[in-house]
């Protein structure tokens, strides 16, 4: 157990915020996998106060997520401080969430995201003004720095944690990396040194091995999980389990993954209307059916699907098969491998 601010979090693995995909189904399916905590994709701060309906849909969770954290971005400390007021009166979150990691150019070039690592008194302003404004705890996650001439993770966060911060995210890659090379776990330990908040560290955690390695080597306090979580949200349960036991349970079969997909459809459609959910479940469909014999026949049988009685249909079809092939039915695999270099049609190209 450990702790952000007053809040107990029962685990040391956390899920990402991840743009168009960390919706409130796969928040869900990653909390009951033994997710600590949960964070909505970033969210506009601009938009918020606007009461823009898009916006306020993805802030939309259920005390099951909880503790969850709504991420914010933007460059206005004024704007900030309103849309975080306005997040814990009426989304009424855990805790709100400062994005200063995002590399997409529509952000940046207005001078949020991890832009503001150029301008550390902004970022200063900033996390000063959210602070004030409301009375949950306020986290706060960044990258290394602009770029390699630009490292500014240590004294960052040593600034954060002075401005009120409770808890900080370091995903070490400059924001001219995006998600090339390697994340330098090494900045995480130096950065480690510099504060006596909560560390989460992030990047290119592939396993529950890593992920202690993470911990030991960094002195983190927790590690962040993202795209290693995609099609994948038993990653959580083997990262505890790990930690507790020093044993990875066993990967999960195969027929398991298909129903778990199945459910997934069902929750999307529910939290955002059937047509969309359809819609929106292929990019899931593509990271849970992969890594099996005739994993891509499969997956073409779906994609086409517009509708969701059809997409129902045809997922309980591909159980029925599996139920009548119990070799391939109890197929496990476990994704070890390459992590993506980014995640096509996730929002704006995170
Ligand atoms: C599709 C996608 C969307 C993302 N969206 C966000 C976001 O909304 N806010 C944020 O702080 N980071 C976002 N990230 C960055 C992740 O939170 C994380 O820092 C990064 O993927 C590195 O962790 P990983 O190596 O475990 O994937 C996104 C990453 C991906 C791949």
């Amino acid at each position: 157990m450990w702790k952000i601010g007053s809040i107990e979090i029962k685990s040391k693995a956390i899920l990402a915020p991840m743009a168009g995909v960390t919706g409130h189904p796969f928040r869900v399916l990653c909390k009951e996998q033994g997710a600590g905590v949960v964070y909505t994709e970033f969210v506009s701060a601009n938009g918020v106060i606007r009461e823009n309906q898009k916006t306020l849909e993805m802030m939309k969770f259920t005390d099951n997520e909880r503790p969850i954290g709504v991420q914010i971005f933007g460059e206005d400390p004024a704007i900030l401080a309103r849309s975080a007021k306005y997040i814990e009166e009426t989304v009424k979150p855990d805790l709100i969430d400062l994005n200063f990691g995002c590399p997409v150019p529509k952000v940046t070039k207005r001078g949020g995201g991890s832009a503001i690592l150029k301008d550390l008194p902004l970022m200063d302003e900033v996390a000063k003004a959210v602070v004030e404004a409301v009375s949950i705890p306020v986290t706060a996650k960044i990258r290394s720095g602009w770029n390699n001439g630009c490292i500014v993770a240590p004294v960052a966060a040593a600034a954060l944690e002075d401005a009120g911060i409770v808890a900080l995210t370091l995903h070490p890659r400059t924001t001219k990396q995006l998600y090339t090379g390697e994340a330098d776990w090494s900045l995480i330990a130096e950065t480690r040194q510099a504060v006596s908040i909560p560390l989460i560290g992030n990047g290119d955690i592939k396993s529950a091995q890593d992920a202690k390695r993470m911990l030991d080597e960094t002195a983190c306090d927790a590690v962040m999980i993202g795209r290693r979580a995609l099609g994948n949200p038993w990653i959580f349960k083997e990262i505890n389990e790990y930690l507790e036991t020093g044993k990875v349970p066993d990967a999960i079969r195969l027929i398991d993954r298909v129903k778990l997909c199945h459910r997934h459809l069902h929750m999307e459609a529910l939290s955002i209307g059937n047509f969309r959910g359809t819609n929106y479940i292929k990019k899931h469909i593509s990271w849970y059916l992969k890594g099996f014999p005739g994993a891509s026949a499969y997956r073409q049988r779906l994609y086409s699907i517009m509708e969701f009685g059809y997409m129902d249909a045809e997922i309980n079809k591909i159980i029925e098969e599996l139920e009548a092939d119990q070799e391939l039915a109890n197929f496990t695999y476990r994704e070890e491998g390459p992590l993506f270099p980014n995640v096509p049609n996730s929002r704006d190209n995170y």
